[in-house]
């Protein structure tokens, strides 16, 4: 064979490879479908850190555990995401559902639009679980997290354990753990965002299989050990975490800037 043929078989077999990764869209493979449920006081408390000037959409209830996303995924590795372009989030379709997935699934990012969280989710996640009839569309979509977070809620699976949200008491991921576990039979997945050189819980995560039976989440991120326990986590396991109040600590400073001042202009 000539060394010019040789170069072109390679570039043109490149080139198939290059074109089935990027532009033929073969059926998204995935093992799990992630259901995470966000704390929005430790969302709202990373979104602050980013920006001074950021501002949070809190739920009515603060002290709520919100869907932050319903994800599949691949053991060992992330994705796949935005499974077909074309696709676009569209608001008229889940009417049926917005008022509940307003309070459900809160775009806690104060300043952007009220569909941004859901046509991110959606565009990124929800195009890949579309392939599971169950989740063909963005009404099924979005109405299983309403489902699921109504079933395994974790503002319910914790206080049933005395875990409850606390600006002065901290808990041991052990404890956490086992709560949930003890619950649902499976391992999660608890997060943990760093503030102030702590760990603050920020999304538990729990894992469907493709038949949506409930699964450990095994292959999502890694175990760590603690003592006998091993628990899939990237908390800091040598100390507790902090499962925060929402702080409403900047109303009252303006609150109290404006009796001082006040209390200045009328002495
Ligand atoms: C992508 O989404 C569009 C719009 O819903 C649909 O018509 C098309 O068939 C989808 N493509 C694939 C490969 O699923």
């Amino acid at each position: 064979m000539g060394k010019m043929k040789c170069i072109y078989i390679i570039f043109s077999l490149s080139c198939l490879r290059y074109a089935s990764m990027t532009y033929i869209q073969a059926e998204p493979e995935f093992d799990l479908l992630i259901f995470t449920q966000q704390w929005p006081a430790t969302a709202c408390k990373d979104w602050k850190k980013h920006d001074s000037s950021h501002t949070c959409v809190m739920p009515s209830n603060v002290d709520t555990w919100t869907i932050h996303g319903i994800w599949p995924t691949k053991f060992g590795t992330i994705g796949p995401a935005f499974c077909n372009r074309t696709w676009l989030f569209d608001p008229e379709k889940i009417r049926p559902i917005e008022d509940q997935l307003e309070q459900l699934w809160v775009n806690i990012f104060g300043g952007t639009s009220l569909y941004s969280l859901w046509a991110h989710e959606w565009s990124k996640h929800g195009t890949c679980a579309a392939v599971l009839e169950p989740l063909n569309s963005e009404l099924k979509y979005f109405s299983t997290g309403i489902n699921w977070l109504q079933k395994y809620s974790m503002s319910n699976i914790l206080k049933a354990e005395n875990i409850v949200p606390s600006n002065t008491k901290e808990y041991s991921i052990v404890d956490i753990n086992k709560a949930i576990k003890d619950k649902i039979n499976v391992d999660p997945v608890i997060e943990c965002k760093k503030e102030d050189g702590e760990s603050y819980i920020s999304d538990i995560r729990i894992c469907f299989t493709k038949d949506f039976k409930i699964a450990n989440c095994d292959g999502v991120v890694s175990r760590k050990l603690i003592g006998d326990q091993s628990i899939l986590t990237n908390c800091k396991t040598s100390e507790n975490i902090v499962y925060p109040h929402y702080n409403k600590k900047s109303f009252y400073v303006q609150v109290y800037k404006l009796v001082s001042w006040l209390q200045w202009f009328t002495l």
